[in-house]
Order: C-alpha cells, then structure tokens, then sequence
C-alpha cells in the first residue's frame, strides 16, 4: 500500500513529518521518470523531433535549473551552482525552435547537473519547517517542482510521439471494460444551482486554480465518456472536414492552411482502415478509445456535427466535483482520496487512453467516467483569472497568458502524473494544437420539458 499513499498531491492538514516522506517519494518518482524518458543516446536526446517541442535534453537540464532556483537557491538559501547557464535554461527567453541552436549542456553534463541539484534540494527538504512563508507552507515549493517535472515528462513524451522511427518506449495496454459501453453518447443530466469552483484549502494547488468560488450553472446535460475514435471516424467519413458550416471562422482558416484531415497520427489505407502511428509503431485505430491529438478547432467542429457543444470549463468542473448528496465539491470525481490504478489511467503507466467504460471506480458522484487520465479535454472557455485571483510565486506560471489566444483544457491524460493532477487543474494551450494528448467530451444545455 505505500506505493497507494505516495500517488498523489499531497492533502490538505498533512503534518510535516509525512509530508517530507511523501515529498521524497514524488521527487524520486518524477525523477525515474524523466531518467526512463532520457535514456537515450546523445543524438537523439540533442536533435530537434519538431519545431513545436525543444530537444530532450534541453528539458531534462531546465527540468534541473527550475528546480536549483526555487528548492536549493531560495528555500535552501545557497549560492547559484552554474549561474551562467541560468539564460539557456529560460522558457521566456528562447522559443522552442530555436533551443537547439543554444551552446546547451550536452547530456552527460546536464544528468550530472540535474543530480547534484537534487541531492542539494534533498537538504533543504530536511531543513525546512514546511510552515511559515508562503513557499514553504505545507510544502508548496516542493510540490510546485515535482508537478512542474512530471509536466515536463509529459512534454518529453510528445516529443517521444513526435519522433519519427522505431519504438523506444514499451508499457502494457491499459485495461479493458468489464462490461463493454453500449452507448459511449450516453449523457448525464447535471442538476441547476450552485457548487464550488477552485479551491483554497488543496495545498500545491496553483495560483490559477484559487480561490475557491461558487458558480451557479443552469441545468446541462455531459457525456459520460470522452469522444470516442469510432465516433470521431464516422464525422471525418461523414464529409466533416469539408463542411465549412461546422467550422468556426478561425477554425475553417486553420483547417484549410494545415490541410487537416484526420487526428494527427492517423492515416488511411485504400480499403478504408483507419490506421495510426503511437510511440513508433503502427496499429489499426481502436474505436472504443478517447479520441486523441485533436485541436480545439476540430473538437468544436465535431460537436457542431454532433448537434451539441463542448462543455465550458465550469461544467466540466461540476461534473467531476460536484456530490449532490452532500452539496459538495470533492478533490477527485471518486472522492477526496488519491487517485490509483483502477480509478484512472494517469501517469503513463500506459502508452494510451484506456477504452471507455475502463473504470468505472473513478466515475464522478454524477456518474461521468474518464474525466481524470486518458485525454486532456478541451473546454469551451478561454483562459481567465478567477475571481480573487492572486499571483504566487511568479507571473510566469499562468498570469502572464490569460486572455492570450488560449483554450483550457482539463483532466489530464495516460501521461499526467496523479501528482500532477486533480479536479481543479487548469491546463491551456492554443487551439491550434495536437501534439499534446488532447480530445474532448459534449455537452449541451437542458431543454424544459423535455430532459427536465
Ligand atoms: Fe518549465
């Protein structure tokens, strides 16, 4: 079971003492991660797979220079260990595409940096109290840092699915439903009033997730599964990429100059099998998985099609959070504890969504499945500040793009770490994109009279 109590985020109201072991375990975790992630020879790890994504090598030392900032320089106190490199390592300061040309570490170099940052921030988690400022209040830093790796290896694992050749990766496939889903369209009905958004009280939660709020919603239906493949076949067979009338202006321009015509990946061969490319092999598309790779552009298109909407990130909220037993709104859709293998597909313990129907344990109180793990899902709303909202540590985490051209996705996907996620994590990125694990689920409002 030790492995069962060190998944997750760390609780609000756990003491110091426990909060260091936990601490330890997630950071050796990521770590294994990311090590597993960059074992790889020097040519791979220093050759740019895609203009969208920097080379791995970049991440695994930048992985480290964040790290050395907030835990060794900061809340240990010490001197900087490589000033000079503290440039190169800058997400502001240079785009991805342009990172392969910087005199970077070479890979020998930055796993002896990454290294001999950690065993420094090691120390200062054994000389923090874990309590006064800020930073360190309940082990904020700290939970800060192993989130901001484990979404660093997610980024290396796109990079990994970007990459052209064989497979360098290897998992088992996720599980199978015990009983097979008759209707993946099926919907959940989600009754009107108030319920509680973001929080305040989950301790490594970041800035843009607080304060918690309450929203009052009127009645919705959302579907029970994300999207499946097979649906997402029938609209690409029904003509939906050329049906301008499905395309939003921006979407239709996007569409048209990238010449979409499919989710990234796949490809059809002459007798019409779907087919696509994952971590370097080639299999026939399942139909019973999450679609995946997909842009927000073409998510709305299909729900246009579909005669529904994508659900606005308070609605996908409520529908994952929200007891109407109780009036509450819990920490995970199963409950308040930590998320584990038979709740969701989290943390690449697969190398894909599972199929829809795969865990039934972690469906929310409402009866939604999937929501965390298998596909981030795009939401109908752009990326904005709560209510209240305060900008802690930097404004780099999240202040610095709302209102830019963002679309929230949220629930994480096969390659988010459960320390890494939770009901009120908020994740964006442009419409545009699908290198990320990116697909949806529908929505749609509640008609008087007839679904209520
Ligand atoms: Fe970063």
């Amino acid at each position: 079971m030790t492995t069962e109590q060190t998944t997750g985020p760390a609780a609000p109201g756990t003491p110091p003492e426990r909060m260091r072991e936990r601490v330890a375990a997630l950071l050796e975790r990521s770590r294994a991660r990311s090590t597993r992630l960059t074992d790889l020879d020097d040519a791979e790890l220093q050759s740019q797979h895609s203009p969208l994504m920097s080379p791995l090598v970049w991440d695994l030392a930048h992985i480290g220079s964040q790290e050395e900032l907030w835990l060794v320089r900061d809340v240990g106190g010490r001197e900087p260990l490589r000033p000079e490199i503290d440039g190169l390592y800058d997400a502001f300061q240079h785009s991805r595409s342009s990172r392969v040309e910087l005199p970077l570490l070479t890979p020998a170099e930055a796993r002896a940096y990454v290294a001999e940052v950690r065993d420094k921030a090691l120390d200062a988690l054994h000389r923090s109290p874990l309590s006064g400022r800020p930073l360190e209040h309940e082990g904020f830093a700290f939970g800060m840092i192993v989130q901001h790796e484990q979404q660093h290896d997610e980024t290396m694992l796109a990079t990994h699915q970007l990459r052209a050749g064989g497979p360098l990766l290897d998992a088992p496939p996720p599980p199978r439903p015990d009983v097979p889903v008759t209707d993946p369209a099926a919907e959940v009905l989600v009754p009107a009033g108030p319920s509680e958004m973001g929080t305040t009280t989950e301790p490594w939660a970041l800035d843009n997730e607080r304060p918690a709020h309450t929203v009052d919603l009127p009645a919705y239906l959302i579907e029970a599964y994300p999207v499946t493949n097979g649906r997402y076949a029938e609209f690409v067979e029904a003509g939906g990429y050329d049906d301008r009338r499905l395309w939003t202006d921006a979407g239709w321009a996007h569409r048209v100059d990238e010449g979409l015509v499919a989710p990234r990946f796949w490809s059809r061969d002459a007798d019409g099998t779907w087919w696509r490319r994952r971590f370097g092999v080639v299999e026939r598309v399942p139909v019973d998985e999450p679609v995946v790779h997909v842009t927000f552009h073409e998510a709305q298109a299909f729900a246009r099609w579909a005669g529904k909407r994508l659900p606005t990130e308070a609605e996908w909220e409520k529908a994952a959070r929200f007891d109407p037993a109780t009036g509450r709104s819990r920490r995970f859709p199963w409950g308040d504890d930590d998320p584990t293998a038979s709740r969701a597909n989290l943390g690449q313990r697969h190398l894909q969504p599972a199929p829809v129907g795969a865990y039934p344990e972690g469906a929310s109180a409402l009866g939604v499945h999937q929501m965390l793990g298998d596909v981030w899902e795009w939401c109908d709303s752009g990326w904005h500040p709560y209510p209240g909202f305060r900008m802690f540590p930097y404004p780099e985490y999240s202040q610095a793009f709302f209102g830019g051209d963002y679309a929230v996705l949220r629930g994480g996907s096969f390659g988010t770490d459960p320390a890494a996620i939770r009901a009120t994590f908020r994740n964006w990125d442009h419409p545009v994109r699908r290198q990320i694990f990116s697909g949806f689920r529908l929505a749609r409002d509640a008609r008087p009279g007839i679904d209520l």
